[in-house]
């Protein structure tokens, strides 16, 4: 009790009571695993660094009102990223800022937060890149940053990422029924969305090049956080079988998704063929 107390002192406002409790306590080295601690909003500093971090989190969750040429789809950053990025297995944010820059194998380059960030706007969200140096793109990753504090350069924090689950192979039919019985209350019969829950499919959901078009990636983000008022009551063949029927439909392409993966090593669920696998392909024949 005593140590979750200094930890909530920690993240105060007061400036003498924050320096003392972060000298006491210890610094984990680069490369350990830290506990997922987001600041909260009282947090918040007053000032031009304040209004960034505000507008940052507003761009997150009013994506589309705030970047209609950027963002026309139905859906928004916090869509996936839940409770505003501070979800564990939701592909946190918490953290995010101090592990970039990163080696990305789907683009086969060295990563900067941005370049993240774009992949995320022309995927997740089937719309177009933020210019770099836009004030949008600045406010985006200092909020990111904000959420990051504390976290050391290089560490990974608790619930990064989606859960792993152990791949299993899904079936459409189950996944139907099990989709009309648990999700379509929300996301609507013919999965295009309605105004509790974002589209799973359809021309205002993620394109085919997104990570939650690939079963593994939709299967690991449905197990534990849909249906969304009961999140975990799905198992693992569950999940998989309504991530199989929902990667099965239709949604946007992505021009160059064949250019993904360039040097090889596309995940097996991917649902495209790349240029690097077709030529390897053809190099064994
Ligand atoms: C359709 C779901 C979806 C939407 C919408 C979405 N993302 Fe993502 N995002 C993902 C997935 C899936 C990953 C990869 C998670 C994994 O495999 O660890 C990801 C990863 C990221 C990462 C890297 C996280 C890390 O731990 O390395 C960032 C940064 C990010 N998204 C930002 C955004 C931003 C900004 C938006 C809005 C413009 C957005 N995302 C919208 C699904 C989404
Ligand atoms: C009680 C309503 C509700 C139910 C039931 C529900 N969801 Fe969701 N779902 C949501 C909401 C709300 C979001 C977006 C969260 C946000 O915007 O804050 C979401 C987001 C998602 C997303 C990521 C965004 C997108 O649209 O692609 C997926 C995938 C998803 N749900 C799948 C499912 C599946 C599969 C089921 C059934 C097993 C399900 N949901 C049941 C409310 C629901």
């Amino acid at each position: 009790m005593v140590l979750v107390a200094s930890l909530l002192a920690c993240r105060g406002s007061s400036p003498p009571a924050v320096e003392k409790s972060a000298q006491a306590a210890p610094t984990p080295p680069a490369g350990d695993v830290v506990p997922m601690r987001p600041p909260s909003d009282s947090d918040i500093p007053s000032g031009a660094l304040g209004v960034s971090i505000r507008r940052g989190h507003a761009l997150l969750t009013a994506t589309r009102d705030s970047l209609p040429a950027y963002a026309p789809s139905g859906l928004r950053c916090v869509s996936c990223h839940l409770d505003d990025g501070r979800r564990a297995h939701a592909s946190p944010f918490v953290g995010v800022y101090a592990r970039y820059p990163v080696y990305n194998a789907r683009s086969g380059k060295a990563y900067t937060i941005e370049d993240r960030i774009n992949d995320c706007f022309r995927r997740s969200l089937n719309g177009r890149a933020l210019p770099m140096g836009s004030p949008d793109m600045r406010d985006i990753v200092v909020y990111f940053a904000w959420l990051s504090r504390g976290v050391p350069v290089g560490a990974a924090v608790e619930g990064q990422g989606l859960a792993k689950l152990t791949p299993l192979v899904g079936d459409t039919t189950r996944g139907r029924a099990l989709f009309g019985a648990q999700c379509a209350r929300c996301h609507g019969a013919t999965g295009a969305g309605t105004t509790v829950a974002p589209p799973l499919w359809g021309k205002a959901s993620f394109n085919i090049g997104a990570g939650m078009s690939r079963l593994r990636t939709a299967a690991a983000f449905i197990r534990y956080n849909m249906p969304f008022d009961r999140p975990g009551s799905l198992d693992d063949q569950q999940a998989f079988d309504v991530a199989s029927y929902i990667t099965s439909r239709p949604r946007p392409d992505f021009a160059g998704k064949e250019n993904d993966w360039p040097n090889g090593g596309a995940p097996p669920d991917v649902a495209y063929r790349t240029r690097a696998a077709a030529s390897k392909d053809t190099a064994r024949r």
